[in-house]
């Protein structure tokens, strides 16, 4: 299999107070392409500093990091979105729609850095819209549907630009169990059609969905 992402001895520490904590100890990581992983550990260990750096959203203090063969920590900030925004598709547990905007126009909202006809981007919306079952509800706003339907709107948002990772942090954490585990299936089945997936998350059953379970704990991979 072919690696996608690579984490060599990654390091991070953040300074608080004026005195330097070390959050990510020297993190080895490698995540192939049709991957679907979970990383668990208990709160503050680390996940979500991880999941910030494996994103493009924020740099280790040290360690090296390789994104489909490029050196990710040699490009600068313009570089990097460049590489986020065509690698890597972002879920959240608190859903992050834009509040004012229709679901269809929260979907569409990633490809304005991206020069694309914009009826292809419509067309396209609409099938993944479609995929997520929330075709009958593309005009709705954000306030409007239920959190499990809000978190189908993220995902069709997320894979707008096609991208070949979906990163979810938390992304059941706001729902109740029944709605996870179909929040759960549309990832299996992104899987199955070759998306590598890794989500974070603190519950057992939500790990247990995903080929393979990371655990992170007092800043190192167990
Ligand atoms: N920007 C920052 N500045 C200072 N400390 C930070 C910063 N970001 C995270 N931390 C600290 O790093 C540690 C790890 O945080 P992180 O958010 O990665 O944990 P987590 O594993 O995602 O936890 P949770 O399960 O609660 O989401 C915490 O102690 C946190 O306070
Ligand atoms: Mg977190």
């Amino acid at each position: 299999m072919k690696e996608l992402i690579k984490l060599i001895d990654i390091k991070k520490t953040f300074f608080v107070d004026s005195k330097e904590i070390e959050i990510l100890k020297g993190i080895n990581l490698t995540i192939y392409e049709g991957d679907f992983v979970a990383i668990i550990g208990a709160s503050g260990s680390g996940k979500s500093t991880l999941m910030n750096i494996i994103g493009c959203m924020d740099r280790p203090t040290s360690g090296q990091y390789y994104l489909a063969g490029r050196d990710v920590l040699s490009l600068n900030d313009d570089e990097l979105s460049f590489l986020r925004n065509e690698f890597i598709g972002f879920v959240f547990q608190q859903f992050h729609l834009i509040g004012y905007a229709k679901a269809i126009e929260n979907v569409i909202l990633p490809t304005i850095y991206s020069r694309q006809d914009q009826k292809n981007v419509k067309h396209r919306a609409i099938e993944l819209l479609k995929m997520v079952n929330m075709e009958h509800r593309i005009n709705s706003k954000p306030n409007q549907l239920s959190g499990g339907e809000q978190q189908r709107v993220a995902i069709a948002r997320a894979l707008i630009n096609n991208p070949q990772i979906i990163l979810a942090d938390e992304p059941t954490g706001a729902l109740d169990s029944k709605t996870s585990n179909e929040i759960m299936d549309i990832f299996t089945n992104l899987n199955n059609n070759g998306k590598t997936i890794i989500i974070i998350t603190h519950e057992k059953d939500i790990a247990g969905r995903a080929k393979k379970i990371i655990k992170i704990s007092d800043g190192i991979i167990v």
